[in-house]
């Protein structure tokens, strides 16, 4: 008995060793943690969207959950200075939950068990006309020509750990969802923020970052 008892103990501290210690520390029982779900048959922590092995696309590192095919409205406005069109690159792999057509249980190449959606105000859905415009290329360019905006290539995020908002914000140039929120739940004001925001809204701290009105 005793032997069976230090190894179910050992078993059991075993997997908890392989975790992943910054990640655990904030993804697990956020919105994102799907490890207790009963359609993640290996209670995987990050399996439902990345793979070690065969991932599907680069939308973000080892993306492995299936991908939205939707076609969306972009946002407009008669004083956008931005050209943007359809959402990309990590907006799109937020997209693929949160515009509410594909199942967070579809992954891996298949659904896993009774399709699961995100519900209520999660549903960002497929349009996006009223919604802040993502997947747009943001540099001085823009700044210059908009002169609402701070210069990506210079402005510095102090609570960030003080690079520029082009080296910490942006994914290859453009705004994504991930210029706001940190989908782990790890970055910055995140642990604490109720919808993962990088920056508290405080004071329009996370406004001000970008825009300098
Ligand atoms: C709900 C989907 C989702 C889950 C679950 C998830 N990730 Fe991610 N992960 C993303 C997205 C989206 C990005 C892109 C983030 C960015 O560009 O800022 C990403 C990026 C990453 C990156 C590369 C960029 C970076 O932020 O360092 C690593 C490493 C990573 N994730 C590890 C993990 C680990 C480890 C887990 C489990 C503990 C996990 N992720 C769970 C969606 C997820
Ligand atoms: C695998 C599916 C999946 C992906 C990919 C995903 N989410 Fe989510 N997200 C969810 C679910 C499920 C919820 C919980 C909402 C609900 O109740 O339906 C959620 C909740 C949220 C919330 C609200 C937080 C809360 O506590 O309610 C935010 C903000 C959010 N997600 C942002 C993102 C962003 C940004 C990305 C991309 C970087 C992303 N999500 C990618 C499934 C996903
Ligand atoms: C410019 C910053 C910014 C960008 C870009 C952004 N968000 Fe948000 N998001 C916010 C803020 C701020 C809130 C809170 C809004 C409020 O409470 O009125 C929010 C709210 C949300 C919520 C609702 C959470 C809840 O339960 O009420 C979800 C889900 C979400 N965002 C997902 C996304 C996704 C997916 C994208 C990309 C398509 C995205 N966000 C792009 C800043 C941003
Ligand atoms: C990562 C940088 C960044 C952050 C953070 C950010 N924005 Fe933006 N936002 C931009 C850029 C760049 C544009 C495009 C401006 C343009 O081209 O006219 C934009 C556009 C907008 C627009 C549309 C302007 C128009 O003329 O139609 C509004 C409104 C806006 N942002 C409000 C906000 C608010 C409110 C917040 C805080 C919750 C916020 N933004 C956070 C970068 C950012």
């Amino acid at each position: 008995m005793k032997t069976l008892r230090m190894l179910v103990i050992g078993m059991v501290l075993a997997a908890a060793m392989q975790l992943a210690p910054a990640a655990r520390a904030t993804i697990v029982g956020s919105a994102h943690d799907f490890s207790t779900n009963s359609w993640n048959t290996r209670q995987s922590l990050c399996s439902v969207c990345h793979t070690i092995h065969g991932a599907t696309a680069q939308l973000v590192p080892l993306w492995i959950h299936e991908t939205t095919h939707s076609t969306f409205t972009p946002y407009t406005s008669s004083t956008l200075t931005a050209t943007v069109g359809q959402p990309d690159g990590a907006a799109l792999a937020c997209l693929s939950c949160h515009d509410g057509t594909v199942a967070i249980n579809s992954y891996g190449g298949k659904t896993n068990g009774t399709p699961a959606f995100v519900t209520g105000n999660a549903v960002i859905g497929t349009d996006l006309s009223k919604t802040h415009p993502v997947s747009f290329t943001f540099d001085s360019t823009l700044a210059a020509a908009d002169t609402g905006l701070n210069d990506p290539a210079v402005k510095t995020v102090p609570s960030l750990g003080g690079k520029t908002i082009a080296q910490t914000l942006l994914r290859n140039g453009k705004v994504q969802c991930v210029s706001c929120h940190d989908p782990h739940k790890t970055i910055g004001y995140a642990p604490s923020s109720g919808i993962m925001l990088k920056i508290t809204t405080a004071n329009g701290a996370l406004c001000l970052t970008c825009h300098n009105k």
